[in-house]
């Protein structure tokens, strides 16, 4: 796929949504009530920032949105995320993703993104190791899986992480 137009200005999408005349266009309110119409998810395309997309989302409705610009689909996502107020009962994260954040204010921020979209009473499940290059990596060279099997366990229908 050819590099999108919108890409070639670093942070074009801050840029976008400060353009005072696409901010002040008065196409929102009709495609929202299209979308709530249509009783079914939507998909936007060329979804940009969210401009129409986020408006739409905040309604309920389940809504799609491709493009094929980087900068702006990060910000649109971005948007989408700080203003989630959505709560799960449980939240997971599987396959050590936690250890994929290096720095302790990404872990910060990490739990307290957990935190913020954690159910009352809701429970957050995730695992980590702790790295060994040699169980890893045997004389072959070849990655190897070090978690043994039956360190996971379903008795409750609930797969539960037993520690060490
Ligand atoms: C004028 S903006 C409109 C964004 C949004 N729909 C709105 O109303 O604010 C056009 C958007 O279309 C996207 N776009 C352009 N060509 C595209 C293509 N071939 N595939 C996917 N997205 C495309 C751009 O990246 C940009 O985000």
């Amino acid at each position: 796929m050819s590099a999108s137009s919108y890409d070639v200005i670093p942070d074009f999408g801050l840029l976008y949504d400060n353009v005072p005349l696409y901010a002040a266009r008065k196409d929102i309110g009709f495609y929202v009530q299209e979308a709530v119409a249509a009783r079914g998810a939507v998909l936007e395309l060329g979804c940009g920032t969210g401009r129409i997309l986020l408006p739409i989302a905040r309604t309920g409705c389940s809504v799609v949105g491709l493009d094929n610009s980087r900068q702006m689909l990060a910000r649109c996502r971005d948007k989408l995320s700080a203003e989630s107020d959505a709560t799960f009962s449980l939240i997971i994260a599987p396959f050590r993703i936690a250890q994929h954040l290096t720095t302790v204010p990404d872990q910060m921020r990490f739990l307290a993104d957990v935190l913020r979209h954690l159910a009352p009473a809701g429970r957050f499940i995730f695992d980590v190791f702790t790295p060994n290059f040699a169980a890893l990596v045997g004389a072959d060279g070849v990655e190897h899986e070090d978690t043994h099997p039956s360190r996971w366990c379903a008795p409750t229908g609930l797969n539960r992480v037993r520690t060490r």
